[in-house]
């Protein structure tokens, strides 16, 4: 069947085949199916979605796209974290290090910011001579060194991946639940992990459109999962403002490192943080219980050891201790603006998807596909939801080196900051947690410890 008859056959809503999806995969990661009509053809999927059966094709069509990793040198359970996506989203420069501190191999490909949202690997790129375009060799000899290797999807591992990712960047076509299921399994499948956790975001910095669109995705990701043999557990975690102080790629890195570094830090990204890596050091059985899991978390976060391991991987990537340690030096933006309460009250709300396309409209992500990230721009938050505010104070700093659109970026945060007469009701952090069990709340996981 012709891509265009594909295409035509998606937009009336009917089922592709397991060997169209195979071939339409096989056929774009080899280039000859061209961006516009895979764009086209994402479009229509996003209208009219894929059954669950369509959407396991599209995993195992784009894990064989390109190699998998076996880790047969490296000892111990493999486990590896992972979020759907957000603003401020920087848990994974955390927990990775942490939990490969405390003796879990850690191997973690990840993504580039994608639509509103950061990518890990545009972080760390923020880091000078990180590297993460590992080849296949150095990425198992990082993580047999190091405990954790952070890559990307490259031309040999899931390459189709690779290329469907930037694409679904740039033509708002994220929002697909069973192709955000794919796309994450098929990067943990191809690196050889041994179980997951992950992070589904919920909330207008996320790419989910409800609560109960989220739960479904948790539930197809533990179960697709554990078909592959990775034991998942998930939590369902806010997004409805941006994640700690910090969003955009090197403004986050210093936060990261500033936490690794003291062990204290924004309250909930250290709570989304600690329950990530509980979790982790949970399964790679570090600990009996989640509040074995959680102690250990902590010891291992507040004795530094986080930080000297990131400080290791940075240097078996390219990198360096000192330009680790030393950050602040590196974080040299061009200009910086002030963003100042024009009242009295509290802050009500920071719209994190605003937020999030402030920072596009800075540099910090891209536009279209060929776009150079500016990794200096970004945006630190003085207050946070719930603050109070007097007129005149402080509420949040952006930074950025250059950029046309500079100006609509600073309106839009000047814009997505609220601040109303009486303190806003505090919405809860974790929302739900799903293993094999099933969803349920997360009060009876996080209780009791
Ligand atoms: N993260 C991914 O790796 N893929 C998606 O589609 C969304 C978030």
């Amino acid at each position: 069947m012709l891509t265009v008859e594909l295409i035509a056959k998606k937009q009336r809503g009917e089922e592709l085949t397991r060997e169209e999806i195979a071939t339409v995969i096989r056929d774009f990661t080899e280039g000859a199916v061209p961006d516009y009509q895979m764009a086209a053809l994402l479009m229509a999927i996003y209208f009219q979605g894929l059954s669950d059966d369509e959407g396991r094709t599209f995993l195992r069509a784009m894990v064989g796209s390109g190699i998998r990793l076996t880790l047969s040198s490296v000892n111990g359970i493999k486990v590896d974290k992972h979020s759907t996506g957000g603003v401020g989203d920087k848990t994974s420069l955390i927990v990775a290090p942490v939990v490969a501190a405390a003796g879990v191999p850690v191997p973690m490909i990840s993504g580039r910011a994608l639509g509103h949202t950061g990518g890990t690997l545009d972080k760390l790129e923020s880091i000078p001579g990180f590297h993460v375009n590992l080849e296949e060799d150095e990425f198992e000899n990082v993580l047999r060194e190091t405990g954790c290797a952070f890559g990307a999807q490259t031309e040999a591992i899931v390459p189709a991946d690779r290329k469907l990712y930037a694409l679904r960047d740039v033509t708002a076509t994220v929002s697909i639940p069973p192709l955000i299921a794919a796309s994450i399994l098929s990067k943990k499948i191809a690196e050889g992990a041994d179980a997951l956790v992950m992070d589904v975001k919920v909330g207008s910095g996320g790419f989910l459109r409800s609560e109960e669109e989220a739960r479904q995705l948790a539930e197809m990701i533990v179960r697709w999962s554990a078909a592959e043999g990775i034991k998942t557990v998930v939590f369902g975690t806010d997004m409805d403002q941006p994640l700690g102080r910090a969003a955009g790629n090197a403004p986050e890195v210093l936060e990261c490192i500033q936490i690794l570094r003291t062990g204290k830090g924004e309250a909930r990204l250290l709570s989304v943080c600690r329950w990530l890596g509980a979790a982790m050091l949970l399964l790679g059985e570090k600990a009996n219980t989640f509040g074995e899991a959680v102690k250990l978390f902590d010891a291992t976060l507040s004795s530094g050891a986080g930080l000297v391991k990131l400080s290791e991987i940075a240097a078996a990537q390219g990198s360096n201790a000192h330009t680790v340690e030393h950050f602040e030096q590196h974080w040299k933006p061009a200009h910086r603006h002030e963003i100042r309460a024009g009242r009295n009250g509290f802050v009500q709300s920071i719209a994190a998807r605003e937020v999030g396309y402030a920072l596009v409209d800075l540099g910090a992500g891209r536009r279209k596909a060929t776009d150079r990230v500016d990794h200096s721009a970004g945006v630190w938050f003085e207050k946070q939801v719930g603050d109070e505010v007097k007129e005149g104070e402080l509420v949040a700093t952006a930074h950025w080196s250059g950029n046309d659109s500079s100006q609509a970026g600073l309106m839009r945060l000047q814009r997505a900051i609220r601040i109303a007469d009486a303190a806003p009701v505090a919405a809860p952090l974790f929302k739900f947690f799903c293993d094999e069990g099933g969803v349920r709340m997360t009060d009876d996981i996080l209780s009791g410890t």
